[in-house]
């Protein structure tokens, strides 16, 4: 491992980009490789050993890169998963996005006794109960109020945004039983979600914070990053490249992340999910604005 190895931030679609923006702010220079798997999403749905095999046949596949950390960008890998992957890679330095959330929350509700704090999350992550845990380890007497959203992840991966009407009715649907509870903050607990942010603070009103993992996140990588002394120097190279992969549709990929992120990403590389299990990830040295 040394500075120059990748970062590899990976998500079940589109979602893990909400990471990948807060990542390029947070560490400019690093080289980031993203891996969306379009075929399999949603993992929200699925059950945890499904979800953990996908996980893991994704690192595998890529660990050929040599990445210097990764980030698992999605809420619901990381509640089924994390800790069976880590067991299984030892070797790397793999991190979530729930404590990131969870910590995120904590601090929006800053000194109120009494917090609620609502969650919005597939249906897999409210029933891991990560985040009741990753929430009452820091404020014991916090109320947290789980929501399952399952429509949103397909909906936004089908490239719907803030005005399109079934969009703000399954946004009003899925919020209106935390809003009547009267939450002090909204944890946006599933990676798609930031994507919805500007309608979804519109639907629960200038009262309630709404957070999510992807700062947090970004800058525990910087943490651990600068103590392995991994860190690359901003002035090597000046902005890091983003490489994709994808599991189907690349086009379709690279047309909403191009939007969602404001600039144009490369093409992603296609990868069929049925030969992850023997297939090897190869870095062609293209180097891309990202
Ligand atoms: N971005 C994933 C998450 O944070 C979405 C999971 C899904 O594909 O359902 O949970």
């Amino acid at each position: 491992l040394n500075k120059q190895s990748p970062i590899v931030v990976l998500d079940s679609g589109l979602g893990g980009l909400t990471v990948v923006r807060s990542l390029r702010q947070a560490l400019p220079a690093e080289d980031l490789v993203y891996f969306g798997d379009t075929a399999r999403l949603p993992y929200g749905s699925k059950t945890a050993s499904v979800v953990t095999t996908f996980v893991s046949q994704i690192i595998r596949y890529l660990q050929p890169l040599e990445p210097k950390h990764v980030v698992i960008a999605c809420n619901t890998a990381t509640a089924l998963s994390l800790p069976d992957v880590r067991a299984e890679f030892p070797s790397l330095t793999i991190t979530g996005v729930i404590e990131a959330g969870a910590q995120a929350a904590v601090e929006a509700v800053g000194a109120i006794e009494e917090p609620m704090i609502g969650v919005i999350a597939t249906e897999a992550t409210v029933r891991s109960q990560a985040y009741e845990k990753a929430i009452h380890k820091r404020r014991m007497k916090a109320r947290v109020l789980l929501q399952p959203a399952p429509l949103l992840v397909p909906i936004i991966e089908d490239g719907r945004m803030d005005a399109d009407p079934l969009v703000q009715l399954a946004v009003r649907q899925y919020l209106t039983p935390l809003t009547t509870r009267g939450i002090d903050a909204l944890v946006l607990g599933c990676t798609h979600y930031p994507i919805l942010r500007g309608l979804i603070e519109e639907t629960v009103g200038p009262k309630v914070a709404v957070v999510d993992s992807a700062d947090h996140c970004a800058h525990e990588v910087l943490r651990k990053l600068e103590s392995a002394g991994l860190r690359r120097e901003v002035s090597e190279p000046t902005r890091g490249t983003l490489r994709c992969w994808v599991t189907d549709d690349g086009p379709r990929f690279t047309r909403l992340a191009s939007r969602f992120l404001g600039y144009e990403i490369p093409r992603p590389t296609w990868i069929n999910p049925d030969e992850l299990p023997n297939a090897r990830a190869e870095l062609v040295d293209v180097r891309s604005v990202g």
